[in-house]
């Protein structure tokens, strides 16, 4: 383990926090049933300031005069570890991950009220986990009670998600870099997905060769649910079964990204079961291909979050009226929302160690501007529920694409290389 990036990290949340005392503790394991657990994920916070993986632990950040970061882990315990596998303890996790101080976890209750006693304020992640929010209140407690002794309580309680969030919204060269990685195992993952549909396959038959790929090329699996969704199942957007057959002439749809080093990857592609798209499904898809093109062409530094999306909505409320799904004229279209019927979702978010990653998309009344280093996913679709007014053709066909999308200082870079256009995927699923 390296103690960078992460000690860069601590010292800038460090200067943030002036003289107060902040405090970010990782996930909770979780039981599955009896003593199965579900596959641990630490926070993404924690994990963001202290590349530390093992649960039971939690990091305190003392500033002021004297700035320190302090570890709370697990003790070694060699009867657990002959079950479970290796733990740090204390003082090789602080030497690993270059924190000041380590103690063991079971002292932090002990400990803290020492260490908030006499701050001018307490940053905590507030809401995200209401045993920490628990625990955290009844340290302040514990020193309001000692006030005869002259100890003091911090009055201000902020909320640490902001400074966090602002700091985890611009990555770094490294993040970049895991990043694309990510990218590049789920695109591999998509691709061999295409060339191994066949018509009446399940749907969960694809998941599996999107698995293989993720978990064959390191990644550390899925990064969400993964959905495979055939035929009108794509007009739910969170289906997640995928236990239907492909029918020869529909269409499928795929969302799925692997983690890697703890950051996402979310690539969507949707693709005709038999390899060939038929005349319709292509003229939908090309609309939505085209408003991808049109969001994407749109992101840059100094423009505004939300451009991107206003870009794709201007492609896919057209396309809507020459499929004859909707009528009016496009700018009543887009001013009435009429659209939201067949398209109702944002165009993306930002990406990183969360799929729907940590950062605001508005400040104040303001949307976000675009700076080099943020990375947001691009995925505009159209979802033709069937319904008496809508063209029987049209019926049950949804298509979304979904690249990943790093700002960059001359325009962006397009992370996810999966097959796209309609020649890309036909030739892709030829090959086989
Ligand atoms: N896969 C989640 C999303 O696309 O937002
Ligand atoms: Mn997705
Ligand atoms: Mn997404």
């Amino acid at each position: 383990m390296k103690h960078e990036p992460y000690s860069s990290r601590r010292q800038a949340l460090l200067r943030r926090i002036g003289d107060g005392i902040a405090v970010v503790p990782t996930a909770p394991e979780h039981i599955r049933n009896r003593d199965s657990h579900h596959p641990y994920r630490f926070d993404s916070y924690f994990w963001y300031l202290s590349g530390f993986p093992e649960p039971e632990a939690v990091a305190v950040f003392i500033g002021g005069q004297e700035p320190k970061s302090i570890l709370f882990c697990r003790e070694k315990n060699e009867e657990r570890e002959v079950w479970d596998g290796f733990r740090y303890g204390p003082e090789a996790a602080r030497e690993a991950c270059g924190f000041d101080e380590a103690y063991p976890f079971a002292e932090f209750e002990k400990r803290f009220p020492d260490l908030l006693a006499n701050r001018g304020s307490l940053w905590h992640t507030l809401g995200h986990d209401a045993a920490w929010d628990a625990k955290i209140v009844d340290g302040l407690n514990e020193v309001r009670a000692q006030v005869r002794a002259g100890k003091r309580a911090p009055t201000e309680i902020r909320d640490l998600h902001q400074e966090l969030d602002r700091m985890r919204l611009v990555k770094d060269a490294r993040e970049i870099g895991i990043m694309r990685h990510a990218a590049a195992i789920a695109s591999a993952g998509h691709a061999r997905a295409m060339r191994a549909c066949r018509p009446d396959m399940a749907e969960y038959e694809l998941e599996a060769e999107l698995s293989y790929e993720f978990r064959k090329r390191g990644a550390d699996g899925h990064a969400y649910a993964p959905i495979v969704a055939g035929g009108r199942n794509a007009c739910v957007l969170h289906y997640v079964e995928n236990d239907k057959l492909l029918a020869a002439n529909s269409l499928v749809l795929i969302d799925a990204g692997c983690e890697v080093g703890g950051y996402a990857s979310d690539i969507t592609r949707t693709f005709p079961v038999n390899g060939k798209f038929g005349a319709v499904q292509r003229d939908v898809y090309e609309i939505v291909l085209a408003a991808q093109q049109a969001a994407i062409d749109a992101i840059k530094p100094g423009a505004s979050f939300i451009a991107y999306h206003e870009a794709a909505l201007r492609v896919l409320a057209r396309g809507m009226l020459d499929l004859k799904l909707l009528e009016g004229n496009l700018d009543g279209l887009i001013e009435n929302e009429g659209y939201k019927r067949f398209y109702m979702h944002r165009t993306g978010h930002w990406l990183g160690l969360d799929v729907h990653d940590a950062g605001e998309y508005k400040s104040g009344d303001e949307w976000v501007t675009l700076v080099p280093g943020m990375t947001l996913t691009v995925e505009p679709g159209i979802y033709i529920r069937p319904g008496p007014d809508v063209p029987e053709h049209l019926h049950g066909i949804g298509v979304r694409i979904e690249d990943d999308v790093l700002v960059t200082e001359s325009g962006r870079e397009v992370y996810t290389t999966a097959p796209k256009t309609v020649a890309e995927i036909e030739d892709v699923m030829r090959d086989e």
